[in-house]
C-alpha cells in the first residue's frame, strides 16, 4: 500500500483503515521529547477535569496511549477504533488486569453505549478523517449522547494553517508545489481533513457544545523537534512550562498541527 493506491480507494472508512497500515500510529505520541508534547498537553486538560476513577470513552483510540496511560491511573475506559492494524496493536500493550474494553467501530454510531454514561469523551482522530459535515456532526452528536450532563469533552482537530510550515520543513517547494489550492491555503483534504480554528469552533458550536478551552496541542514541536529532543529534563519540564502558558493564547492557536477543544454540552 502507498498513498497513490490508498488515494484511489473510495469508500471512506475502508480509506481510513488502510491508512493506518502506512502510518505507525503505535509511536506516533511517544517517539521522542517533542512527539510528546501533544500528549502530555492533552493529558494535562483532561486531568483538571477528571474525578477518580472515572469512566472514560476514547473513540478512535488509535494504538491506546490515551486508554492505557488513564487505565493505569485506574480510571475505567472504553475505547473504540475502526481500524484492525490499530487494534491490533492496542491489543499487544493490553495486560488483564487493566479496566480497558476495547471494541472494533464507528464513531458514528456509539449505540452500544447507554446515554449519559461516561465523565470523559476523548474523540481524537475521526473529526480529522471523515469527510462529511453530516458524519462529523453525527459523531459531536454521539460523543454528547454518551457524556454525562456534569461530564467533559475533549475533539482533536488537525489545523489547516501551521502544515504549511512543517511541511516546508520536508520540501522546500511546498509553497509551489505543495497540496492545498493556491489562493484560499486550503489544504487538500487527504489523507486528514483539516480545519482552521474557526472552522473547529464553528463545528462544535453548531453541534450544541459549549467550549471551555482552544488549545494548540503540539504548538511549534514538531517544528522545533530537533532542539526539542536534545533537551535535558530539567529543560524540558521548563519548555512544557512555557508551552502551557501560551497554548491558549488566541494569537498562538493556528500555529499549531493539532488542536484540543474542551467543551460540555
Ligand atoms: C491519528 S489516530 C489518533 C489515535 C489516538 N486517539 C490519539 O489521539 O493518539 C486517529 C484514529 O482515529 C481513528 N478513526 C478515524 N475515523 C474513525 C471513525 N469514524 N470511527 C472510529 N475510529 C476512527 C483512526 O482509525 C485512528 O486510529
Amino acid at each position: 500500500m502507498d498513498f497513490n493506491e490508498l488515494s484511489a480507494i473510495t469508500d471512506e472508512i475502508e480509506q481510513i483503515r488502510k491508512t493506518y497500515e502506512l502510518f505507525d500510529e503505535e509511536y506516533r505520541l511517544n517517539r521522542s521529547k517533542a512527539a510528546r508534547v501533544e500528549f502530555l498537553t492533552t493529558v494535562h486538560y483532561i486531568e483538571k477535569y477528571l474525578q477518580p476513577r472515572a469512566k472514560i470513552l476514547d473513540i478512535g483510540a488509535g494504538a491506546g496511549e490515551y486508554s492505557l496511560y488513564f487505565a493505569q491511573k485506574d480510571h475505567r475506559v472504553c475505547a473504540l477504533e475502526l481500524s484492525p492494524a490499530n487494534i491490533a496493536a492496542f491489543r499487544k500493550k493490553l495486560t488483564p488486569e487493566l479496566p480497558v474494553e476495547l471494541v472494533q467501530g464507528n464513531a458514528t454510531d456509539l449505540s452500544r453505549y447507554a446515554d449519559e454514561s461516561f465523565d470523559a469523551v476523548l474523540l481524537f482522530g475521526p473529526l480529522y478523517h471523515l469527510h462529511s459535515e453530516t458524519d462529523r456532526q453525527r459523531c459531536i452528536s454521539e460523543a454528547k449522547r454518551v457524556c454525562k450532563p456534569d461530564g467533559k469533552l475533549f475533539f482533536a482537530f488537525i489545523g489547516n494553517d501551521m502544515v504549511f510550515l512543517t511541511e516546508f520543513g520536508y520540501r522546500p517547494d511546498y509553497f509551489t508545489n505543495g497540496d492545498f489550492d493556491k489562493t484560499s491555503f486550503a489544504l487538500t483534504d487527504f489523507p486528514f481533513v483539516f480545519h482552521t480554528v474557526p472552522e473547529c469552533r464553528r463545528m462544535l458550536l453548531d453541534g450544541g457544545i459549549r467550549i471551555l478551552h482552544e488549545v494548540a496541542s503540539d504548538g511549534a514541536s514538531e517544528l522545533l523537534a530537533e532542539r526539542i529532543n536534545a533537551m535535558d529534563e530539567e529543560n524540558y519540564a521548563a519548555y512544557l512550562r512555557w508551552h502551557w502558558y501560551i497554548c491558549e493564547k488566541p494569537e498562538f492557536l493556528g500555529m499549531s498541527n493539532h488542536l484540543l477543544f474542551v467543551g460540555e454540552k
